[in-house]
């Protein structure tokens, strides 16, 4: 059975991609799933939030890019079933050095695609350029996080657009496998209209999930800790615990 390849995409900065991507990976592998986590974007946030220091890094993603790469090793985290393909700030150079290459888009893909795991989650950075053309030509289906805030749907045309030129021309058969309310607060009239508003847009797309605004969350990365880990009775632990549940739900057993 294929691997469900899944993206964490929004060019928006500071959404919850990465956190999301955290805690739904290790979720999933602590349920006996084997999960990989690629994180693709040059601030390597997901890198450092499971505590994982520059200094044992043998392979990155940025080698996925690179020619001359050595043989391909993903990085076992300390997480039973979770492995990560780190970043390093090299990466930010790379969409200049593979711009001119004849199917620059399909780089990832080409690596990722047989490597057997029941689920890859990719942490994009926050633009659409050829790192995220990469992660979406590489996957299954995108999760799309937004910030429950006044904004909220300004910049999600842009997206959309990215995604249907994807389905287009590198990946036909790419799905939205949902989009995702965070930093959600449900004492708001805002919180509440925000997610009509969205609901309006994407029906049943829309997870019954929604991510709470929760200082836990923000804090783990900082131990280098899924949410799991740092206090799993928080809100927000409960939170990712059953958007893991419905990830389960919308994806193909494997
Ligand atoms: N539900 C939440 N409640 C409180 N803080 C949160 C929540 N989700 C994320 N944060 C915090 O908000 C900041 C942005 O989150 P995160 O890094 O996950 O977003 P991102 O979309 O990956 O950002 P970027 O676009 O820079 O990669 C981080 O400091 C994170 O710890
Ligand atoms: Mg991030």
């Amino acid at each position: 059975m294929a691997t469900n390849i899944i993206s964490i995409v929004n060019q928006k900065g500071g959404v919850g991609k990465t956190t999301t991507v955290i805690n739904i990976a290790s979720y999933l592998a602590l349920k006996g799933r084997s999960v990989l986590i690629v994180d693709l974007d040059p601030q390597a946030n997901a890198t450092s939030g499971l505590g994982i220091s520059k200094e044992n890094i043998i392979f990155s993603s940025y080698d996925i890019f690179n020619k001359d790469q050595p043989s391909f090793t993903a990085f076992t985290t300390r997480i039973k079933n979770l492995d990560i393909i780190p970043s390093d700030t090299n990466l930010s150079g790379v969409e200049l050095e593979i711009m001119n290459l004849a199917g620059r888009e399909y780089i990832l893909k080409t690596l990722i695609e047989n490597l057997g795991y029941n689920y890859i989650f990719i942490d994009c950075p926050p633009s659409l350029g050829l790192l995220t053309i990469n992660a979406l030509t590489a996957s299954t289906a995108i999760i799309v996080p937004v910030q429950t805030e006044y904004y909220a749907l300004e910049g999600l045309g842009q997206l959309l657009a990215t995604f249907q030129a994807i389905k287009a021309s590198t990946n036909p058969n790419l799905e939205i496998l949902g989009v995702l309310l965070t930093m959600y607060d449900k004492r708001t009239t805002l919180s509440n209209q925000v997610r009509e508003e969205i609901f309006k847009y994407f029906n049943e797309l829309v997870f019954e999930t929604n991510i709470p605004r929760n200082i836990r969350l923000a804090e783990a990365p900082s131990f280098g800790q899924t949410i799991f880990e740092h206090d799993k009775w928080s809100k927000g632990s409960k939170a990712y615990k059953n958007l893991a549940k419905e990830i389960l739900d919308r994806t193909k057993p494997n």
